[in-house]
């Protein structure tokens, strides 16, 4: 097959990766930055360009769309979409992703069990609100990453002045999540790697400090864990819901079950050197089976 990985280059370890098993088994790979794409609508056909030239036919496209580019790199996807060519992630589903309360929304719908979290604009409800959760609480930004844009806030004052300035600070609109603190896990997560409705690696992610925040960017530390059932079903469900084929899902246990804290649609291949598991192998395979198919239920439209 001819495969494009569109991602941010080579010396992304993910990326050499997914090219490395790809090759592997037999397939034609091409890496493209898609920064550096651009699109053509005045055609009839649509086309992206790279490099000046039109991109030749591909049968599937991988996307490692990072989160600071999600706009411009969910637009690129959608254009391999309009050709009709198969993307192991749809534009829709990663855009749905990289919105936290977008996310929650159709987890909650989906019934995946997930920390207890509500949205508001209005200052003035912000006491009651707050009664609702209880304390201490967490504040974060829809579209914040890496654990950045993520407060946990002790007291009333604390919560209301870290709102205060969310807000004031808050020019493109973002919403604003207040979210129950799961504290029997302060400072760590399990992450569940699910590719093609499968978990195919997992681990639990733990703060070095006493930061309540696990990622690993932060510094977090990250070790193999086994996951009990429950946990897979719940993982494989929350995928499932936000329609990603490939997910990193991000749980927390919590004294009522396992919760979903979010979905990544493009995860690192970090867990690799942490579990020993491989994950570029499954994805290829997952390509391999489904891309092929014709009338494929996963070809997505506009
Ligand atoms: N409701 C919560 N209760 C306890 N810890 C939380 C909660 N929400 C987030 N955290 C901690 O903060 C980290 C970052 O939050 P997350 O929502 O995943 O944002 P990001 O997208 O920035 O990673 C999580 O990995 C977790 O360790
Ligand atoms: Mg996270």
């Amino acid at each position: 097959m001819k495969i494009a990985i569109l991602s941010n280059g080579n010396a992304n370890y993910s990326t050499k990766r997914l090219v490395e098993e790809a090759e592997a088994r037999g397939h034609e790979v091409k890496v493209i930055k898609y920064k550096n794409c651009y699109i053509s609508l005045d055609e009839k056909h649509p086309e992206v360009f790279y490099k000046g030239k039109k991109l030749g036919k591909y049968d599937a496209i991988i996307p490692r769309i990072s989160n600071n580019m999600t706009r411009y790199g969910c637009a690129i996807v959608r254009q391999f979409e309009m050709q009709g060519i198969w993307t192991a992630s749809s534009s829709i589903a990663i855009t749905r992703a990289r919105d936290k309360l977008r996310a929650a929304q159709i987890l909650t719908k989906a019934g995946v069990d997930s920390p207890k979290t509500f949205v508001s604009r209005n200052t003035t409800d912000i006491d009651a609100l707050l009664d609702q959760i209880g304390l201490p609480v967490i504040i974060k930004l829809a579209t914040g990453t890496h654990g950045n844009g993520v407060v946990l806030a002790d007291t009333k004052k604390a919560a209301k002045s870290a709102l205060q300035a969310f807000y004031l600070y808050n020019e493109d609109g973002t919403n604003i999540l207040l979210q129950e603190y799961i504290k029997e896990s302060a400072g760590t997560d399990i992450r569940a790697f699910v590719v093609g409705g499968k978990v195919v690696a997992s681990m639990q992610r733990q703060s070095l400090d006493d930061d309540f925040r696990s990622n690993l960017h932060k510094g977090g530390n990250g070790k193999s864990i086994k996951l009990t059932d429950e946990e897979k079903k719940i993982a494989i469900r929350a995928a499932k819901a936000m329609g990603l084929h490939i997910a990193g899902v991000d749980i927390m246990r919590s004294t009522r079950g396992p919760l979903v804290l979010e979905v990544n649609a493009s995860p690192g291949f970090g867990i690799e050197r942490v579990t020993g598991r491989n994950v570029a192998a499954p994805i290829i395979e997952y390509v391999e089976h489904n891309a092929t198919r014709k009338n494929s239920k996963d070809r997505v439209g506009a």
